[in-house]
């Protein structure tokens, strides 16, 4: 199978399931994992944050960043198909206590305007809005990558605001190998950074939330009261060390794997793709020739995996599993299952 529905259906290699199996460990919780602490240390290094909380999930690590910035009753600014939002099963509301308030962007980018446009006045009347959230890449968006200057700006008007600024870097990764800026440049803007290692750098097992030394130690507790406390957790943190330390190089290859991919299709009749929109590993595409669902089965049929995002949209995502030879495959798949 050329398993194409996410990122996120990476196996460790080898060499990484070595580096787990010899991890030294300890226990988390009490604080005396040194492989949890040495990948805590070394991701807030990278994205040059004073310290480090290791957590199972990206999800997690969103949820406990918006409950440590804020109180129940608070209301946050997310983009309106921000992963936070709109797959994280109504955690802001359920876990933190908050309400949302979204800005539809472009392609899940907005700007400083959109959020002075939305800013409250102090008043009773209103809930106390704390934070705003970015997503870098953008899912939703189709893997977009933040252009920097959007970033300060949006920065600069919540700064000016009394706002924090949190960023979910699921695939921060992937931006920084597309743009070539580096993640601590794009972490300067934001008071607490989420980053992913088993999505594009295809660690089996988690997520960083990086940020200043008190929100660290308040975040904890929420990792806690949230099940979030592992004991020899060494043991997949090892996984997502070997990955950030060795896998961050390759991501170019994933993108021109996107790029090729999304060329291809947009070759086939019945498919609508525009190369241009593809500025990472996400690829999303318009079914024209029959419902997405169908075609999703045909080609699963074929041995190529995708997943329909709508009824006539589908999602297909380059990883560390796939290579330029099984995107040659792949498109030869598609070309099969439209022609049947
Ligand atoms: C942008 C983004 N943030 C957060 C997450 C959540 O990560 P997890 O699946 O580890 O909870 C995902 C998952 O795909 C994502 O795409």
């Amino acid at each position: 199978m050329i398993d194409l529905r996410s990122d996120t259906v990476t196996r460790p290699t080898p060499q990484m399931r070595q580096a787990m199996a010899q991890a030294e460990v300890g226990d988390d919780v009490l604080g005396d994992d040194p492989t949890v602490i040495a990948l805590e240390r070394r991701t807030a290094e990278v994205l040059g944050k004073a310290r480090g909380v290791y957590m199972p999930s990206g999800t997690m690590t969103n949820q406990v960043a918006i409950r440590a910035h804020t109180e129940p009753g608070d209301e946050i600014i997310l983009e309106a198909e921000g992963h936070s939002y709109f797959f994280e099963s109504g955690g802001p509301s359920a876990l933190s206590g908050v309400s949302c308030r979204l800005i539809a962007g472009r392609r899940g980018v907005f700007t400083g305007d959109d959020v002075r446009a939305i800013l409250r006045p102090k008043n009773e009347h209103f809930p106390r809005t704390k934070l705003v959230c970015v997503e870098n890449t953008h899912n939703r968006g189709g893997g977009t990558v933040w252009p920097i200057e959007r970033i300060a700006e949006v920065a600069g008007v919540a700064r000016e605001a009394a706002l924090k600024m949190h960023l979910d870097g699921a695939r921060l990764w992937n931006a920084s190998a597309a743009s070539g800026i580096s993640p601590a440049e794009y972490a300067s803007h934001f008071d607490s950074v989420s980053v992913c290692f088993s999505k594009g750098l295809g660690a089996p097992v988690g997520s960083v939330l990086a940020g200043g030394d008190e929100f660290i130690t308040r975040a904890r507790r929420f990792r806690k009261m949230f099940g979030g406390g592992m004991r020899q957790a060494g043991i997949i943190a090892a996984g997502a060390l070997y990955a950030l330390e060795h896998h961050r190089d390759r991501l170019a290859e994933d993108h021109q794997n996107a790029q090729a991919l999304v060329r291809g299709l947009a070759r086939l009749e019945g498919i609508e793709a525009d190369a241009d929109a593809v500025e990472t590993n996400i690829v999303f595409f318009r079914v024209t020739a029959t419902p997405a669902a169908e075609l999703v089965e045909k080609l699963r049929a074929e041995g190529v995996l995708v997943l329909a995002a709508g009824p006539h949209a589908i999602r297909a995502v380059t990883n560390l599993m796939v290579s330029r030879e099984d995107i040659n495959t792949a498109l030869e798949a598609f070309a099969r299952a439209l022609g049947r």
